[in-house]
């Protein structure tokens, strides 16, 4: 089974936790996308179900596939939200934030009732790192923030880390939100929590794509169907 069959398998899984009339945080990336096109396919069923995107990208998929879309703004309920993973460890931190989109995910996944991340279950790590730690970063005085960023994460531990400003083709790439993406390569990160409280303190540091605490449950799709943790 491919890993595409475990990201739908997972999203169908986290589709059973849906309740019609809910309002939902609608996650970014190709594992979300599935659980995008689910809940179309409910509304076309007649469910009435209202999605608030965590960006634009969503955005658009969502209105395609006729889900009504609020903004964040609204309301101050949101039942449920569902979202993807670039790592995941047992104690269900997440390292977030590849398709870019962590402040806007963070925020929702945070102010949801429930959070159900799902990936496919190469995404399971036993401790996060391996992937590349996205931090947002105002575009302002970015250098000096990335200086920062190097000293805190060298009191931390981390002798020198490579780190990336995220681009195409030689341009930044800009978040949603108007803000920069620093990749920082640390292959094993210890103390999640710790580490994550430490980066956001940096003026500068709007966010990081370390999620603590905030995942109630993840479910993995792989060959031998779905895997949910807690168990
Ligand atoms: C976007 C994210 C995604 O959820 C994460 O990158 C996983 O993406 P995919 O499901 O495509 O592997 O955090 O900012």
């Amino acid at each position: 089974m491919d890993k595409e069959a475990g990201k739908r398998l997972a999203a169908e899984q986290a589709a059973t936790h849906v309740e019609r009339g809910m309002t939902l945080g609608l996650g970014t990336g190709s594992t979300a996308k599935y659980f995008v096109e689910i809940m179309g396919a409910r509304i076309k069923e007649g469910w009435t179900l209202r999605g608030i995107p965590t960006s634009e990208e969503t955005s658009r998929q969502a209105r395609a596939v006729g889900i009504e879309l609020i903004t964040p703004d609204e309301t101050t309920i949101i039942d449920l939200a569902v979202d993807g993973a670039d790592e995941a460890d047992p104690q269900l931190n997440l390292i977030k934030g590849g398709g870019g989109a962590l402040l806007r995910e963070k925020i929702i996944a945070s102010a949801a009732r429930k959070f159900i991340v799902i990936a496919d279950k190469s995404k399971r790590v036993v401790t996060l790192g391996a992937f590349p730690l996205p931090v947002e970063i105002d575009p302002f005085a970015w250098a000096l923030t990335v200086k920062r960023l190097r000293e805190v994460l060298f009191e931390q531990g981390y002798e020198s880390p490579k780190l990336d400003l995220r681009a195409a083709e030689g341009a930044p790439i800009f978040s949603d939100g108007g803000n920069l993406i620093i990749d920082c390569a640390l292959e094993r990160i210890e103390s999640p929590a710790l580490l994550d409280k430490s980066l956001a303190g940096i003026p500068g540091v709007v966010e990081t794509g370390l999620f603590c605490n905030i995942a109630d449950l993840i479910i993995y799709g792989d060959a031998d169907g779905v895997s949910i943790e807690p168990g």
